[in-house]
């Protein structure tokens, strides 16, 4: 079975874990947590990072720190992972649901139409960067929070500035799947010294200070382990690989496939996974089916956030476009485990799937 995606993990990474575990460490969070958060930090061009067990802890914190809370509003893209809304209404704030543009990202001319929001979540989704630096401007001069759900996005670019560093904050996620991994994992981040502050009180039970059991108010318990740490620097330190082989992957099903089913991506993002646009729903569902015979896993991209049967009392915009092209959309196999015989394989059972 060819997978739609899988963890790359080499030898590299099982000597840094096993490295660990001979340490004598007490495997919580402590050093190699810190030294993570520092290397991430400086290659977003970002002051602060925050490691926590999750990318939606990681949303929700973000949210919390910037003060967000019951009877405000947060703007969302119809497209993005189920996580994105759901930390939103964990943090007891309401959602308002916005269209997206053709790279499926949110449409600033959709967010336009949302009358008083306290913040708007952007997500550079599978990569690419759509109106990101726009939506930042618009945020700006209307006092909006801008937190950026980046998930997808490590080693993506808006031109000159790296995803995980566009408005106030910023957050990743370190799941199998993700661009590099630790089992689980997410971070936040920020230049801001008080957001930092906020979300280190909230993670580490609101401490008057280091080891102290006096609290300053409420708080809980969102430490990692600098177990997963040691797997996450040493994917880190292959991050630019990592790259460099998602955007081969994309090369090359763009050199098989017709660019009528695959969209581009600027040279400046990074392609998570291969999206193929079919022209129906229909056949999508055969496309997948098809593929399914030949071995070959696929997935079917999220579906739009207004389809989900409990969020139908959710305020929302006109999602005509969100709602039409979610349907369309097939993730063909994205690990950069697969060779080059593999990606022949795929394509050639695409393209015989066309043509029949
Ligand atoms: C866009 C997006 N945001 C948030 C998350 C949540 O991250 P995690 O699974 O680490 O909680 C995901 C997970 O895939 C995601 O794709």
């Amino acid at each position: 079975m060819i997978n739609q995606v899988e963890p790359n993990i080499s030898s590299e990474d099982m000597e840094s874990v096993s490295r660990y575990m001979q340490s004598g460490s007490w495997i919580t969070e402590h050093k190699l947590t810190k030294d993570l958060e520092d290397k991430v930090a400086t290659y977003v061009d970002r002051k602060y990072a925050v490691a926590v067990p999750n990318g939606t802890i990681a949303i929700y914190l973000a949210l919390i720190a910037s003060g967000i809370r019951d009877g405000h509003k947060v703007a969302v893209p119809n497209i993005t992972m189920i996580a994105t809304i759901n930390a939103i209404i964990w943090a007891g704030a309401e959602p308002v649901i916005v269209d997206v543009d053709n790279t499926l990202c949110m449409s600033l001319d959709s967010l336009k139409k949302v009358p008083e929001i306290n913040a708007v979540i952007f997500v550079p989704l599978n990569g690419r960067v759509g109106s990101g630096l726009e939506i930042q401007e618009y945020c700006k001069d209307k006092d909006i929070v801008l937190i950026e759900d980046s998930a997808h996005a490590l080693g993506s670019s808006y031109l000159n500035q790296k995803c995980g560093s566009l408005g106030s904050l910023s957050i990743f996620s370190f799941t199998p799947h993700k661009i590099i991994t630790m089992g689980q994992g997410g971070m936040v981040l920020s230049d801001d010294e008080n957001l930092y502050q906020k979300l280190i009180d909230i993670k580490t039970f609101n401490r008057e200070k280091d080891k102290s059991d006096v609290h300053k108010g409420f708080g809980l318990n969102f430490k990692i382990t600098d177990l997963q740490s040691s797997l996450g620097l040493s994917q880190l330190s292959k991050l630019e690989e990592f790259i460099k082989m998602k955007k081969n992957l994309h090369r090359q099903y763009s050199n098989n496939l017709n660019d009528k089913y695959l969209k581009s991506f600027n040279e400046y993002e990074t392609p998570w996974f291969i999206d193929f646009y079919c022209i129906s729903e229909n056949q999508r569902e055969e496309l997948y089916l098809y593929l399914k015979q030949k071995n070959i896993e696929t997935r079917f991209s999220y579906p739009s956030l207004s389809s989900q049967s409990y969020l139908q009392n959710i305020e929302k915009t006109d999602l005509t476009f969100s709602e039409k092209v979610s349907n369309n959309i097939l993730w063909l196999p994205s690990s950069t485990n697969l060779s080059r015989e593999d990606v022949e394989y795929v394509s050639s059972a695409v393209n015989n799937f066309l043509e029949n």
